[in-house]
């Protein structure tokens, strides 16, 4: 007699009917430090920490969370997070799935992958669309939620859909593209925190056998050497973008507190045409008629300027700060924990950026990780 056949006649031995779904129970520790997780190296400790390596292991633990009522956190790379010192009272669930699936131009990542390596891997095939992509912290789970870009390339262009599991409805949804609600730094799942899980990332990439795709940020045309809008071979894309990266300390680097951050803290802002001129206006009282700041069409009439810009113009420079956490000495948009800071220390030096850049200019900037437990 088979199992099945045993089970439908109710006669299924205890010792059976007692195993649990999973084989490998889920990794658990209690009063865990959240800090470690974190590329800012920042954060109390979770009450409960669990570590998902399958789907169905992060299904189980939402559900479970959420039937209980308990507060969960789900922590991908933790390369966009701030947390609060005093640490997360629930259950954190680090998502730990892997997966690397690449059929063709398709490729399938889990949640869990690192977004790096992914990326390296795809080059090594010779395929474009996310090169540019190269050396962004984090985890493929992470991509859709900000729509993450970089050096003129998004997720959004190259992403076909999102397979995540819907804490509302308790399922699990594919999200095709079209319905995801891409912009700049923003998706459907940024705007319904509390609603979706990420656990695959499907995309569609292609085979310019061996070129890039279209290079259009002109700081990368120009160390390439090359026109925006051309091609080069794809390696060749990939590192250039990670010499660039590694220049602004945007590169992780465990002996270089200049990557101790969460890579751009503020947005860039997206003025439309009344509060642009505004902001004309108080550049030239402030720096002189014939400045110029930053600006790229967003759309609608809108202008998206530079927050990295407005940070320095408004006397915030390269490594300002006298304490454990400062301006990152590279890149005027990276908040840097120097070793020794907390929290509190980042969010006062990004109150005093924010507040600096509002009194100067008339914008008010916006941070770009998530904080928990914590607000700027
Ligand atoms: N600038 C300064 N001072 C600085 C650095 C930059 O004035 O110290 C000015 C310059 O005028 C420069 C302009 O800022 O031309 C833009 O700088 P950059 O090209 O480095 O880009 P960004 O707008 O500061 C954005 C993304 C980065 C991404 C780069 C490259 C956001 C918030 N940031 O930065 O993404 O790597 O473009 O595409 O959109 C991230 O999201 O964490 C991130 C690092």
């Amino acid at each position: 007699m088979s199992r099945t056949e045993e089970r439908t006649q109710g006669r299924t031995p205890k010792a059976e009917r007692r195993r649990p779904r999973t084989l490998v129970p889920v990794q658990e520790r209690h009063d865990a430090p959240l800090a470690p997780l974190t590329t800012f190296r920042l954060g109390g400790p979770a009450t409960r920490l669990v570590t998902a390596v399958t789907d169905a292991e992060v299904i189980d633990t939402v559900r479970e969370a959420d039937r209980a009522g308990t507060p969960l956190l789900i922590v991908g790379g933790g390369s966009n997070l701030l947390i609060s010192d005093k640490g997360f009272e629930g259950t954190a669930l680090r998502i730990a799935t892997t997966g690397f699936d690449l059929q063709g131009t398709r490729l399938e990542l889990a949640a869990g992958e690192n977004w790096s390596d992914a990326v390296a891997r795809t080059v090594e095939a010779g395929l474009a669309g996310i090169e540019c992509m190269a050396g962004i912290p984090g985890s493929a789970g992470a991509t859709p939620i900000q729509n993450v870009g970089a050096y003129g390339q998004e997720v959004s262009s190259t992403i076909t859909e999102v397979v995540a599991y819907d804490r509302r409805t308790e399922e699990v949804v594919t999200v095709p593209n079209a319905e995801c609600a891409f912009s700049y730094r923003h998706s459907r799942f940024k705007q319904h925190p509390e609603r979706y899980v990420v656990l695959r990332v499907r995309f569609e990439l292609e085979d310019a056998e061996g070129l890039s795709a279209p290079i259009k940020y002109a700081e990368t045309a120009r160390t390439l050497g090359v026109e925006p809008g051309d091609r080069v071979p794809v390696a060749e894309a990939r590192r250039t973008v990670l010499a660039l990266r590694a220049g602004k300390g945007m590169v992780l680097d465990a002996d270089d507190h200049d990557t101790w951050s969460a890579g751009s803290f503020f947005t860039n802002p997206i003025l439309d045409a009344a509060a642009h001129e505004a902001f004309l206006a108080r550049v030239a009282e402030r720096l002189g008629a014939d400045v110029t700041p930053p600006a790229y069409p967003a759309g609608d009439g809108h202008v998206k300027t530079s927050a990295a810009w407005l940070i320095d113009r408004a006397g915030f420079t390269k490594g300002y700060g006298d304490g454990a956490a400062r301006i990152s000495t590279k890149h005027t948009l990276a908040l840097t924990n120097r070793g020794a800071a907390t929290t509190e220390d980042v969010l006062a030096l990004a109150r005093e950026v924010r507040d600096g850049v509002r009194d100067a200019f008339g914008v008010t900037l916006v941070n770009e990780p998530v904080t928990v437990g914590v607000s700027l």
